[in-house]
């Protein structure tokens, strides 16, 4: 079922859980994600990034592709179609698009630049009932071309935007998209917590969820936490699992050329690690 995140992330704020957001790149990535969220009774948020809307030839492509996915697949559970990290023009698109929830990024504009754009979509996407995530203060690395110096979100400037009427929202506090540093700090609980304290019960949105150890991710989610996004460990379980394939020769062996086969183990490592992090935030069984 195509639903926008409000009500799911309400729930995970009440539940003490957070549902995961896993960024999606092509059929297999979305099969097994959907697969995985069905089997094991769960909510769950498809993010897209800019990047990988334009790689799967456009927002209409996705939208059109994950509907049909949910029918013909029988869907049950939660599922919100959600732009990761969008420009104000792309969230502009993906509303056409029948996308249910869009991510403004307006974290590098001065913040009367950001709050003035946040305050117009919020509208937009309230008048369609779709739900709105913002960001403040920036996720450090990169991802698709999204560049972020990492800085720790003001909790003044995050009741600021929060007030807009955003259903989520994302607040840098030292998380970083892809693999951490060997000499990364960790999360600032400390900024975490003065954000809650401010925001009260807004879903916070932890990005760069990748590498975070389990006891950190535990900690955020008791601090309000409640939507953890996830990518780059996907991606690396499905290379892990198809480079194996490889180099045991399965791809010269039979037919086991045929994409089918060759994109198999990857699909399959997916769904490993997307049951894990469920497990992990707590959201088995809360559809
Ligand atoms: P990772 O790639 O580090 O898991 O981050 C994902 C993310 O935050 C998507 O916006």
């Amino acid at each position: 079922m195509l639903v926008s995140a409000t009500e799911m992330l309400k729930k995970a704020v009440e539940g003490h859980y957070a549902v995961g957001q896993f960024n999606i790149n092509n059929l297999e990535w979305t099969k097994s994600i959907l697969q995985t969220a069905q089997e094991n009774n769960s909510p769950v948020i498809l993010g897209v990034s800019e990047g990988a809307g334009k790689y799967m030839t456009g927002y209409k492509t996705v939208s059109a592709m994950v509907s049909a996915m949910i029918e013909e697949l029988g869907i049950t559970v939660p599922v919100a179609l959600h732009l990761d990290h969008g420009s104000y023009e792309g969230c502009y698109k993906c509303v056409k698009a029948g996308f249910s929830s869009i991510m403004f990024d307006g974290s590098h504009f001065p913040i009367e630049e950001n709050v003035e754009k946040t305050t117009e979509l919020v509208h937009v996407a309230h008048n369609l009932g779709l739900s709105i995530e913002a960001e403040v203060g920036s996720i450090g690395g990169e991802e698709d071309g999204v560049v972020g110096a990492g800085e720790i979100a003001d909790p003044e400037e995050c009741k600021k935007i929060a007030d807009l009427g955003v259903d989520f929202l994302a607040a840098g506090i030292g998380n970083i998209h892809g693999k951490y540093p060997e000499n990364w700090k960790g999360l600032d609980f400390d900024a975490l917590a003065k954000i809650k304290e401010l925001v009260g019960d807004m879903p916070l949105v932890l990005h760069g969820g990748t590498g975070i150890p389990e006891d950190m991710i535990k900690k955020a989610i008791s601090l309000g936490v409640a939507k953890i996004n996830v990518n780059t460990e996907c991606q690396l379980y499905f290379q892990e699992a198809t480079r194996k394939y490889i180099e045991e020769g399965k791809d010269l062996q039979g037919k086991g050329y045929d994409p089918r086969k060759l994109l198999a183990p990857g699909a399959e490592a997916i769904k490993v690690i997307v049951k894990e992090k469920m497990e992990l935030f707590g959201s088995i069984g809360k559809a």
